[in-house]
């Protein structure tokens, strides 16, 4: 019998690639960087499945190159605006994600680019190996204390959820807003649901832990931006467009707000010449929030699992439309 077609749009663990070539016709590109658009179209005419990454375009031109018996689109992410949801589920195509896995992981990270954040440490850094550090100083470096303070999060989902869980050790007092209020974490932890404004007004830190849609394009923006407190810090963890960046850079630059901690940015990657690269109060590092051992070790299981299950009509672990799942 001959074997399912499969794309794979870049390497993940040898494991998971092995396993997947053993139970298909494998197709892996291999590069660094993305298939360019015009390769991913030839590439995908005919597959059974394909195993993408966030910076592939899954839209309805490429599933109709693909061909009818296209069976299953599995992403190696918990995000999936890369993906035209609901051509896909039109066409009876369930799509994987990997949520779960990379919540804790994800939510390690936003507190480690908080505090880099707010005690300056990758600024500093750079000033010790620059050489100029002469002293200690009173007044050298000084930051902001996240104990105590309160802690704005937006989008209690499940990783907003274990970002706030982290706030309770730093004794913060944690307010968030969500588009559904969520009694059943209120439960679970203090958490006092505000609306928007209000938690803008009042956060020493926010921090950004929203799908991209239509609705959290530009969330934070130069309005939002304006009512933070001049000692706050954003983070985003979630995507670079929920962000407007140019109303930050002058939110940064005019000390509006205090510093942020970008883990995506708007768009991906950050050009060279982005002004955003040249203000110490922004620290940005290349969408990493999930880029532990174990945790991609588990994206890469599930992806290829999701992958295989799918090409052969197998309900997928983690589908993000499950009303179209084998
Ligand atoms: C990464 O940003 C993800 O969505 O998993």
């Amino acid at each position: 019998m001959n074997k399912p077609k499969v794309l794979v749009t870049r390497n993940i663990f040898p494991e998971w690639i092995n396993y997947i070539s053993d139970n298909s016709e494998l197709d892996l590109w291999e590069d660094e960087l993305p298939p360019p658009r015009d390769i991913l179209l030839k590439k995908v005419k005919g597959i059974d499945g394909i195993l993408c990454l966030l910076t592939d375009k899954i839209d309805s031109e490429l599933m109709d190159i693909a061909g009818p018996q296209l069976k299953v689109i599995s992403q190696i992410a918990v995000g999936f605006d890369n993906i035209n949801i609901n051509e896909a589920t039109k066409r009876k195509i369930p799509v994987g994600n990997t949520p779960d896995v990379l919540t804790s992981t994800t939510a390690d990270a936003t507190w480690s680019l908080l505090m880099a954040a707010a005690r300056r440490i990758t600024e500093s850094e750079r000033f010790v190996h620059q050489g100029k550090w002469k002293t200690w100083h009173p007044l050298h470096f000084l930051g902001q204390d996240i104990y105590k303070s309160t802690f704005g999060i937006i989008g209690m989902g499940r990783i907003g959820y274990e970002v706030a869980k982290r706030a309770i050790g730093f004794d913060c007092k944690i307010i968030y807003y969500d588009v559904n209020r969520r009694k059943d974490l209120e439960e679970k932890l203090p958490l006092e649901y505000v609306d928007l404004k209000t938690l803008l007004i009042n956060s020493d830190i926010i921090s950004l832990h929203t799908v991209l849609n239509d609705d959290t394009y530009h969330l934070i923006g130069e309005k939002e931006l304006n009512l933070m407190k001049d000692n706050s810090i954003l983070v985003n963890v979630s995507r670079g467009p929920v962000v407007d960046s140019k109303a930050l850079y002058n939110a940064l630059l005019d000390k509006k707000i205090w510093a942020a901690a970008l883990d995506v940015t708007d768009p991906e990657p950050i050009p060279n010449d982005d002004p955003l690269l040249k203000l110490d109060n922004c620290l940005i590092v290349p969408h990493i929030a999930s880029a532990s051992y174990k945790t991609r070790y588990e994206m890469s299981k599930i992806s290829a699992e999701n992958l295989i299950n799918g090409v052969n009509k197998k309900s997928l672990i983690t589908c993000v439309n499950p009303e179209v799942n084998y």
